[in-house]
Formats: structure tokens, sequence, C-alpha cells
């Protein structure tokens, strides 16, 4: 156990576009967040993390950049992200930056200088050829575009307008470390990462696999050749400041994300997986398939064992790239009950928690009536390429599923016109169900969502078992409910989440059988917490996506 700050806190992200309009214009801001930062605090996080809130013309929704250290004029100006800062430590919340520098946005200045020609000083900023190489972009088509101006090819792994920066120049390098200290000096605490295990790539650039889609050539820029030699020099910035690093790590594994995280490599204080999130699909075209708890109880206990001890972990079942959870593996139909539920299953794991908006109030997935209703680049690019061969009623439907925009409707924060998000109409749609599903109504009812998570977070936060002790999971082939057990000294605490909308026996590991254990937390209201009673095999059922949380000691 070690006393690093970010162990015992948990994050709120804020995608700050459907946050929350302050001034008026249809469009979330910094004035909206300002706001509403005591709320954020009432939640009990300690933290927040700001996607994006960069100039950017929004192809990629500020993941792409065109001036790494201003404010978007949409959202605000340096002078109004100051105050949003001053306020949040004053509430004891630390605030983290997107710090994306795998790409720029196409309208970046050092784009715009470096297609201008190779006696450019920014001609080597990006990845030009003159022919390209077999790759696909994740987003949009093949993964390299003819520019014009140059006469050359650009490598973009994202969108088109999202060209790749050159990290193997040492300039591109020194301007990733000026970005840090612009913010840092300005008193934020950290960064999260954007694909930040994408930022070396294999020298040549070797065509990638055949006949695979999308991902063909990933082996040769994921965790490329140079990644911890760069990372060192991120960490160094870092270091000189109190500060933190959560890396994204798309399709990361265990054993390549243990070189950022721990011995002489270690570059990050914890980076986000992705294996727990498909259990109802695969990678990121997003395949679509039927939810199965062993997949998500699988993927959550191999980091758990793999990093006990050594790393730690960044908890997360939503963001800004994934469908609604409740969508996904709860029930709309059973909402307060799978939400809450869903709550338990990932706050009390080991690792430091990250709560995205609308997710602690219940907020699902949107269902919009056709494809230009999306606003989203990768939903369009799925919907045009990946389901050709089906109907256009059952390409919509895998959008409905798949969409991040369901992750990007503005939050509900009452029964007014507009979920109370804008006076206005707001820049995107408004999930229908906020007339019901809102903060207002949540704050007023004792057993919402919003409650239970404020109840969990707190209890989190009291417990040094929760936040350090051991992880172990029970009955990792029961298709139906999650156990785990954490364990520091001779306190436990047996987590039990049922996954089903039909009743089923609660299993009880055969050596507590009979123990007496208290009941710290339940989501059903009529079975109030704080009651001791003896647990026995057999004895009770789980309701529908019944969550308990026992503690006991041994
Ligand atoms: C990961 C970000 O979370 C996602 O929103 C973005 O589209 C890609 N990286 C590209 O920056």
């Amino acid at each position: 156990m070690d006393n690093e700050w970010y162990k015992r806190m948990s994050f709120y992200q804020i995608w700050i576009r459907s946050f929350k309009d302050g001034n008026g214009d249809g469009i979330g801001d910094l004035y909206g967040v300002y706001d509403k930062l005591e709320y954020i605090r009432s939640l009990g996080v300690d933290g927040i993390w700001f996607s994006p809130i960069y100039p950017s013309p929004n192809a990629d929704f500020g993941y792409d950049i065109s001036d790494y250290k201003d404010i978007h004029p949409d959202y605000g100006t340096l002078e109004q992200f100051k105050k949003v800062l001053d306020k949040a430590h004053a509430l004891g919340l630390k605030v983290i930056m997107d710090l994306v520098v795998n790409h720029t946005s196409d309208e970046h200045k050092w784009f715009k200088e470096s297609r201008k020609g190779k006696d450019n000083p920014y001609s080597d900023y990006y990845i030009w050829r003159d022919k390209p190489n077999n790759w696909d972009s994740l987003f949009e088509g093949k993964a390299w575009e003819y520019d014009e101006e140059r006469g050359q090819y650009y490598l973009h792994l994202f969108a088109k307008k999202q060209p790749d920066l050159n990290m193997d120049n040492p300039k591109v390098r020194e301007e990733v470390k000026s970005i840090m200290r612009f913010w840092l000096d300005m008193g934020v605490d950290g960064f999260r990462e954007d694909v930040i295990n994408f930022i070396s790539k294999k020298e040549g650039l070797p065509n990638g696999i055949p006949f695979v889609p999308a991902v063909n050539g990933m082996p040769f820029y994921k965790d490329g050749p140079h990644i911890h030699e760069y990372m060192a020099e991120f960490r160094k910035v870092c270091e000189e400041y109190d500060c933190f690093q959560v890396g994204e790590g798309p399709m990361t594994t265990v054993r390549s994300a243990m070189k950022y995280l721990t011995g002489p490599t270690k570059s990050l204080d914890m980076m986000f997986s992705f294996d727990h999130m498909m259990a109802d699909c695969l990678y990121t075209e997003y395949v679509h398939r039927p939810f199965k708890l062993y997949k998500y109880k699988r993927a959550l206990s191999k980091w758990q064992y793999a990093l006990q001890g050594k790393a730690w972990n960044a908890l997360y079942i939503e963001n800004h790239d994934h469908p609604r959870i409740i969508s996904r593996y709860g029930s709309e139909r059973y909402r307060r009950e799978s939400g809450t539920m869903l709550a338990v299953s990932f706050l009390f794991l080991q690792g430091t928690p990250f709560i995205y908006q609308g997710q602690e109030i219940g907020m699902s997935n949107i269902r919009l009536r056709s494809i230009d209703d999306y606003e989203d680049v990768s939903s369009k690019e799925n919907f045009h390429k990946y389901h050709l061969k089906d109907s256009l009623e059952r390409r919509l439907k895998r959008i409905h599923i798949s969409s991040r925009d369901s992750a990007r409707t503005p939050v509900q924060w009452d029964s007014s016109a507009y979920a109370g998000f804008s006076k206005k109409k707001p820049w995107f749609f408004v999930n229908p169900n906020y007339t019901a599903v809102n903060v207002a109504a949540e704050e007023k009812d004792p057993d919402s969502i919003l409650n239970f998570y404020r109840k969990c977070l707190n209890l989190r936060k009291n417990s040094r078992t929760l936040i350090y002790g051991s992880y172990r999971e029970y009955f990792p082939k029961d298709p139906e409910v999650y156990i785990y057990e954490r364990a520091m000294g001779n306190i436990r605490y047996l987590i039990i989440c049922s996954f089903v909308k039909h009743k089923v026996f609660m299993l009880v590991p055969k050596k507590y059988n009979g123990m007496k254990m208290e009941l710290v937390l339940d989501n059903y209201p009529d079975i109030r917490s704080g009651q001791v009673e003896t647990v026995k095999i057999g004895s009770c059922l789980l309701k529908p996506y019944e969550a308990r949380v026992y503690r006991f000691h041994v």
C-alpha cells in the first residue's frame, strides 16, 4: 500500500458540449460547469476529467484540436477556465485535462504549414508518404489521404481531419511537453492521455495484416518501438509537478499495460483498458452480441488479479465513447435497479473510479430516426461501411445499440424544456425520457440512482479495505451473479450483484456459510442496510438486479 493521492480519489468526467449551457446558446460551456461544481462535489467525487475543451473544428468533437493552448470559443475563455479551476480547487476537486497528441486537427497551424511542402519548418511534424501502405483508419476509410497542396499522402489513424503527428520528430515531443507545462503552470493536476499507446509507429510503416478491417495496421502502431522512450520524456515533465497521468489504452493487454504502469518504464499512474467493455460487442466496429456476464467478470478479474500489489486500475463502465451502460449490461425496464447494481459492480473494485456525466442519474441510449440525425463520425462510418448488406432499418437498429452519440445527449437536469440543459434548443437531441429521468427528480428521491452513487462513493471513501484491500472473485462461472471480496487485515467486504431480471439464490462462499455479516448497502429500498444477519447458503433470494454489500470480520 502507498499513499499516492489518486488512489483514494474518484473522478467525474465532463464532456462539456452536453454538460450544461451557461450562456444560453444551446451548447454546454465553462459557465455551466462553474455553476454545477457544487453538484459535482456533492456526488462525493474528488476530481474532474475534462474531455477536450480546446479550439477544434469538431470533426471528432474536440479530439481534433486546432490550438492546444486555448479554449474553444463555444465553451468560454482561458479566464473562465481559470475561474473554474480555482473554484474546483477551493471545493477540493482536482482537475485533469485531455492530452490528445497522437493527432491534431488538419486545421492546426502545424498541419497548415506542414502541407505547404518539404522545406517548411513544420514539414516533418506529420507522417507524409509518396505511396500509402494498406492500413485502414479506425474512423474513416483508409488511413491515408492525398493532400493536393503537398502532393503526398498523410497518415490518419482516426478521421481524415485528424492527421497523425510524427512523434519521432524531437520537435514534436518538445511541443507536447510545452503543452503539458502550459496547463500544469496554470494549476491543473494531471492528464488523461488519448490513445497514448498509438503514438510511436514502426519504422518503414510496413503493410498490415491483409483482410482484417479497421485494425490491420495495429501491430505496427500499438506499443510501437519508441513508445517507452517518449513516455519517459513526458513523465519527467509530470514529475516536476505532483501530477497524475492516466492513459487510454485501446486494445491494450495486461502484459503491455504493465510496462506503462510498473518497473523502469513506468510512465503512467493507471490505464483505461477496454476488455470489460466488450461483454456485448467486439472492438471498434461494434459487432454487437448478447451481453454475457462471464465476459464482464472475466475481464474485470483478469485486470484485478494482474495489477494487485503491482499497479493500479482505472475503473469505469461509461464514458463519451460508449453507449449508456444500462442499455447494454442492464435493463431500461429495470433502470433504477440495474443502474444501481452496475454501480456496485465496479465502484468497489481496486482502482480509481471514473463516473461519466449522466451515468449517476441512469441516463440511457437515445434512438434517433435517421442516420442523418447522428453526429458522430464513427457512427456514420459504421452505418455506411460495415453494415452494407443489411436493410436500412437493421443498420439503424445497430446504430441505436452502438452509437457513441447515446453518451453525448445533453445532461438531463430537470423536467423543464430541453431538460434544463439550456434555455435555447440544444445543439443535439435531448433523450425524450428526460421528464422522468433527471437530476432534480433524483435529488428528491432518497432511493434514486443519484443518491445511491453518493452512498457508494461515500462508503468507498471511508473504507481503507475498499480502497486498498485485496480482490478475490467467487463463482466465476456463474452466469447470473457477480461476487467479489475485498479484504484487508481481518475486515472483509462481500459484494454481490445479480445481473438478471428473475429472482436468483444468493451464492455464498462455503467458508463464510453461517457467518454474521452486516449489510452495509443494498439497492432495494425495502431492504434497509445496517442490519446484521446470518448469511447462509440457499437462505436468500436476490431480487431482479439486486446488489448487496456485506461487511464482516474474520
Ligand atoms: C479516444 C477518444 O476517447 C475518442 O473520443 C476519440 O474519438 C479517439 N480517441 C481519437 O482521438
